[in-house]
This record gives C-alpha cells, sequence and structure tokens, in this order.
C-alpha cells in the first residue's frame, strides 16, 4: 500500500462527491475494497490533478472521463490480478526482498516474440528471475523508432512480437513462474505517426494541443538557450521543423513528438493507458524520460515540480485501481536530482517504488577505469535510503548507453573527494588509451565533449579483446572484472538487474550498422541477438570443463554463468541482502579498496587495484568471525589478501 496520505479523503470536498459516484456505479464486488483505496488515496489523486490542472477549462470534462475510466478498469480487473493486488496491500515489500533478481531484454533479441519469451521462463527460472523488464513491445513506427520508445499505439503490440492478447498469455505464464512484467511506458512523447500527431497534422486543434506546438522560432529559441541535447549529434536541437504543422518540441529523435503535459486531456490519456496495461497484467511500469515531462521557459525542462506532481497522482491512482503494481522512475540524472523521484521530503514514499541508480552504474565504471574502489563508497555513502517500501533499481549495463554525466559532482571531487576525468575514463572505454582493455564506443560525443559509452560488459571489462587476440593471459582478469562489477550489483542495496546476455559474457554485436539499418545509431551496438545455443549447452551441461581456462567463448560462458549463478543462490539464502537492508560503507585508507556492511551478516570486499592489497581489520567489526560465502563457505581468517580485482562477500561464521 502506499503511505498513508497528508489530504484525507474525507475533509476534501470532491473527493467525498465522486466517492458517491464511485459508491454507485461500481459493481457490488469491487465497491468495499475501491472505497477504502478511495478513502486512502482519493484526496492525493484528486489534490495532485488539481495542482496541475485546476485553472484549465478542460479539467472538469477530463477528470469525469478518469473517473469512469477508473470505474471501467477496477470493474474489469480479472480475479487472478485483485488476488495480487490483496496480498501486495498486505505485503507493500514484496520487490525489496533478497530474492528478487532482475533481467531486461529486448523481445526480438531474446525470443523474437512475447510468445518466445514464454518459452524461455525455464531460462530465467534458472537464473533466480523474479522482475523481468521487456523493453518496448507495444506499435512503433515505421522505420526509424528508438528501439520501440517511438509509440504509435499505446493498445496494440508491435506486429513482428505478436498481438494484443499475447500480453495476456504472456503475463499468465510469467506469473505462474513467479516473474513480474515490467514495461516501458513511454510518457514524454509519441510517434510522430501517433492517431493523436496524424490528427494534428491535419490541423485538428484539440489534438494539435497535445503537442508542443509553435507557429515559428521565436519561443524555441528562447527555450533552446536553457535545455540539453540528448541526442547533439544524430538529433541536435529540440525542436523539429514539420511542415504544414509548425516548430514541434522533440527532445529526443524529430519522429518523437513531446506531449503536452499541461494538457489534462493527455494527462487522463496516459493514465488510461497505464490502467489498460495493468489490467493487461503488467506489475511494474518504467516510465520512460520522466523528468522531461513539464517545460519551462528559462529552465533546462527536467525534474520540474509539476513532473514530481505528476508522478504523485499516478501513484495515487495506481493505488486505487491496481495496487499490486509499481512505477520505476527512469530518471538519468545526477544524484541529487534522483532522490526526489521517490517523494519530496513533505512526502517521502509517494511518488516511485523504484528508481535506477544511475549515479551508481557509471560510478562502478568509472570505478574500474580508475581503479578506485572509493568512487564507489562515496558514490553509495552519498546514496540516502530510500523511503520504506522504496528501493533502487540497480544495474551494470542496459539498452542505453553509460551516460557520463550523471557523475558530474562526483568527477569533480564532490564532499572532498578525489577529482576524476570523465574524458579519460570514456577514451578508456572507447579502446583509446595506452592502458585499454576496452572495446566500447563513443556516443553522441561532438568534439571534446563526455557523453556516452556503448557496449555490452563483456567488451567494457576486456573480454572480448582477451577472445579476440586469444590472449589467456587477459582473459583471466577480464573474468575477474566481471564478477566484482557484477558481485557488487548483486550486494549492495536494490533490485539487481541483469542485462541480457551478461549471464553469459556476449559481447557486442559488431554487425550492428552493417546493413544500414541502424547505421546512426551506436546504442545497437550492446543489443546483440541472444546465443541461445551456447545457452543451452550450459544447461545441458555439455561445458563441462568450466575450470579451464581455454580462450573459446562458450567456457568464458560457461565460467561467468556459474559465477553470477553462484552469486545469485548466495544472495537468495542471504536476509541482509534485501534490498531495504541498512547499509554502511567500511573506511580503508587505500582508494582501491571497497568495503561494504549491509544488515547484520554480510560484508562485502573488493579491491579495484592492480595491486594486491592486505586487509588487516574489517573496520567498526572487531571480533567477528567470517566465511566466505563465495567459496564454498570457507572460514575467513584476518589479514585477509586482496588480489587485484579480487571480490569476496563474507558471512557472519
Ligand atoms: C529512454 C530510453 C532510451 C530512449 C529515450 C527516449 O531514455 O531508455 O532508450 O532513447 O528514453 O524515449
Amino acid at each position: 500500500m502506499s503511505p498513508p496520505n497528508r489530504h484525507t479523503t474525507s475533509t476534501h470536498p470532491q473527493a467525498c462527491a465522486l466517492r458517491a459516484q464511485l459508491a454507485t456505479r461500481l459493481s457490488g464486488e469491487t465497491r468495499e475494497d475501491t472505497l477504502a483505496r478511495w478513502d486512502a488515496h482519493g484526496a492525493t489523486l484528486l489534490t495532485a490533478f488539481g495542482t496541475l490542472y485546476d485553472d484549465d477549462a478542460r479539467a472538469t470534462s477530463a477528470l469525469q472521463h478518469l473517473l469512469s475510466q477508473m470505474i471501467g478498469n477496477i470493474d474489469a480487473r480479472r480475479p487472478e490480478l485483485r488476488a495480487l493486488d490483496a496480498s501486495r496491500e498486505r505485503d507493500p515489500a514484496w520487490f525489496l526482498a533478497a530474492d528478487m533478481i532482475g533481467y531486461t531484454a529486448y523481445v526480438d533479441r531474446f525470443a523474437g516474440t512475447l510468445l518466445g519469451v514464454g518459452r524461455r521462463v525455464d531460462h530465467l527460472q534458472g537464473l533466480g528471475v523474479r522482475y523481468l523488464h521487456l523493453l518496448p513491445f507495444l506499435r512503433a513506427r515505421e522505420g526509424d523508432n528508438d528501439g520501440g520508445f517511438a509509440v504509435s499505439d499505446y493498445d496494440a503490440v508491435q506486429p513482428a512480437l505478436g498481438d494484443i492478447e499475447d500480453i495476456d498469455a504472456l503475463t499468465v505464464r510469467l506469473r505462474r513462474a513467479g516473474i513480474s512484467l515490467c514495461a516501458d511506458l513511454v510518457l514524454n512523447h509519441t510517434a510522430d505517426d501517433h492517431a493523436w500527431a496524424r490528427a494534428a497534422r491535419a490541423g485538428d486543434p484539440h489534438h494539435r494541443a497535445y503537442y508542443h506546438i509553435f507557429p515559428d522560432r521565436e519561443l524555441p529559441d528562447r527555450h533552446e538557450r536553457a535545455l540539453g541535447q540528448v541526442f547533439p549529434v544524430t538529433a541536435p536541437g529540440n525542436f523539429t521543423e514539420v511542415p504544414g504543422v509548425g516548430s514541434v518540441w522533440t527532445t529526443f529523435y524529430p519522429y518523437q513528438w513531446d506531449l503536452n503535459w499541461s494538457n489534462p486531456d493527455v494527462f487522463v490519456k496516459m493514465a488510461c493507458a497505464l490502467m489498460r496495461l495493468a489490467n493487461r497484467g503488467v506489475e511494474i511500469f518504467r516510465l520512460d524520460a520522466t523528468p522531461y515531462l513539464w517545460k519551462r521557459l528559462g529552465t533546462s525542462c527536467m525534474n520540474q515540480p509539476e513532473v514530481h506532481t505528476i508522478l504523485r497522482a499516478f501513484r495515487a491512482l495506481c493505488a486505487i485501481v491496481a495496487p499490486g503494481t509499481l512505477l520505476k522512475a527512469e530518471a538519468i540524472v545526477p544524484a541529487h536530482e534522483l532522490t526526489p523521484y521517490f517523494g519530496d521530503a513533505d512526502d517521502q514514499g509517494a511518488e516511485c517504488h523504484l528508481a535506477y541508480h544511475s549515479t551508481l552504474m557509471a560510478g562502478l565504471w568509472a570505478a574500474l577505469a580508475e581503479q578506485r574502489g572509493d568512487i564507489v563508497g562515496r558514490i553509495l555513502r552519498a546514496s540516502p535510503a530510500p523511503p520504506q517500501g522504496a528501493g533502487w533499481l540497480t544495474y551494470l549495463r542496459c539498452h542505453d548507453d553509460i551516460g557520463w554525466h550523471v557523475l558530474s559532482d562526483e568527477s569533480a571531487g564532490a564532499a572532498g573527494s578525489t577529482p576524476f576525468d570523465l574524458m579519460r575514463i570514456s577514451r578508456f572505454y572507447a579502446g583509446d588509451t595506452a592502458d585499454s582493455y576496452a572495446r566500447g564506443r563513443r556516443f553522441q560525443s561532438v568534439g571534446d565533449g563526455i557523453h556516452g559509452t556503448n557496449g555490452m560488459t563483456s567488451a567494457l571489462v576486456g573480454i572480448d579483446d582477451a577472445l579476440a587476440r586469444g590472449d589467456a593471459q587477459a582473459l583471466e582478469p577480464a573474468e575477474h572484472r566481471m564478477r566484482l562489477l557484477y558481485g557488487i550489483v548483486f550486494a549492495v542495496a536494490g533490485l539487481p538487474t541483469l542485462y541480457m546476455g551478461d549471464e553469459i559474457a556476449l559481447g557486442n554485436d559488431e554487425s550492428a550498422g552493417a546493413d544500414g539499418r541502424h547505421a546512426e545509431e551506436g546504442r545497437w551496438l550492446h543489443r546483440p541477438p541472444m546465443d541461445w545455443t551456447t545457452v543451452d549447452r550450459i544447461a545441458d551441461h555439455h561445458i563441462d570443463d568450466i575450470e579451464n581456462t581455454d580462450t573459446a567463448r562458450p567456457l568464458v560462458a560457461a565460467r561467468i554463468h556459474a559465477a553470477l549463478r553462484r552469486m545469485i543462490a548466495t544472495r537468495l539464502r542471504t536476509p541482509s541482502l534485501r534490498a531495504d537492508a541498512p547499509t554502511r560503507v567500511l573506511d580503508f585508507d587505500d582508494p582501491a579498496i571497497l568495503g561494504v556492511q549491509r544488515g547484520g551478516e554480510f560484508v562485502l570486499l573488493c579491491n579495484f587495484g592492480a595491486q594486491p592489497v592486505t586487509i588487516d581489520a574489517l573496520p567498526g567489526l572487531d571480533g567477528a568471525q567470517w566465511r566466505d560465502l563465495l567459496h564454498n563457505g570457507e572460514d575467513i581468517t584476518l589479514p585477509l589478501q586482496l588480489a587485484p580485482c579480487a571480490l569476496h562477500w563474507l558471512g557472519r561464521a
């Protein structure tokens, strides 16, 4: 259940009036539960909606429409989803349990179609996956569509992936396997061929008002002065001149038209899209590009207060119509701008349940390149524990580039830390420095600008390079690096998520762009098709000799797979690794070392440096006895020598 809110429904006149409507119009089966949920969250929804739209003449009819749609969706919600709602209201922290393991994949790259994903559930279960994020599968525009993030229809599936009923079938299959489906809700924009955009093009004023369309460049030019750029190389600027339409706000690609959230009809339409997908069994919504929803002249048009009001309203809406669902913020912003996505200081826990810890993700890569565990330690120290019932999503790679801007404070030496050079790091991962083992590529870097890095984990840690050169000596440390980074992702506070293919150290898709289709879009480098031949060989135990240090890729795959599975199995047995168990960073003088205590029972210890380091004592934990959880539970005695890139998970003996 969402936290109790400050506005009580009984003292909110409009909430009382709408409650009466709900009471008469809901079916007997849903009435009682819904009214209780309305009493707890209705006032929050209405207060947020009112804050956004009270001055708008369209607000009253929009709200009436929303209410009718809420009633329809509540009554249409299937019994098994209602049961899920009830169980999650009893256990609102369900997704923070130690056994929640996440996985992210593109449907076509992973299994061809939505139904194909259902046929790969065994693989997911073998990894312990309980949360599956499938990248956009709704109907997208033809031609370029930003990997599906240019949605043409929120009620249809991309034809190559299946049809809308397949979502129901897949979610039933996943739920039976204990896996929750996470889907993208692309809120910031639609494709330029969405029915609303087509109507706007045809001159329909109602639909023109769904977008930010300007008759000339005057306001766009004034806005541009304060705006950043997401794709400065492939889509410079934030506006697109559309013949016969005007200057259209397009933060991302020119074919992604930003929605105008100051229009209450847009709010209601997107709320309806969410409710319908929730009724098809989507349990977690990844709110794509969340920071950009609200525009304000003279600002970067990111993280505006109204964005948070929208999220509060959506959270309350979910708590009323589909309380089993979660909201996840995709806000790739520096850490100090990120935590408000859980709710502001007065309303902690009132917004998203989950947020990507993008600073930690980028920090892990920076730490590896700089051989400095203290970079991660500082980020963890500065990460406030999310409010009760909320958590970080921890990850190493995803379908996007590693955006270095999220480390702007840390790299500048925030809070007295030693600065580091993001330009060097981005060159390092592109293989452009003498000491580099990486085979990534720079993304959207204009001139000397530092933007992002593309590449699969395997390529960035040096596995791809060692394999290509058949260099067994280089391969071993490369595999250690991959274990080190995932060993942290699985051990620090959060819901840890694997990126498709990482479980077998799948390499870059070097053919991406060769067919001309993705030539302009470097992120396809790390969106390779899944290698099921290798997965099946591992599953059938056809690769027995995994201790062999051979440089054949299937052997590397088997070793990494075994290492990750061992971590996951250990995590499942270790309650101190719950996403919401307390975290304490241990102080070490040597910047190469990272030590993190979780709960009372667990310590993570690792060495990012190139030299062995001896640990004489664990600060604040004198006298405790430890076992090495990843190495057959062997007793650990201090002093302990940490080899370069060593990873230890210590459990109390
Ligand atoms: C998000 C997605 C990214 C996409 C962008 C625009 O950041 O992760 O892949 O390009 O939104 O939709």
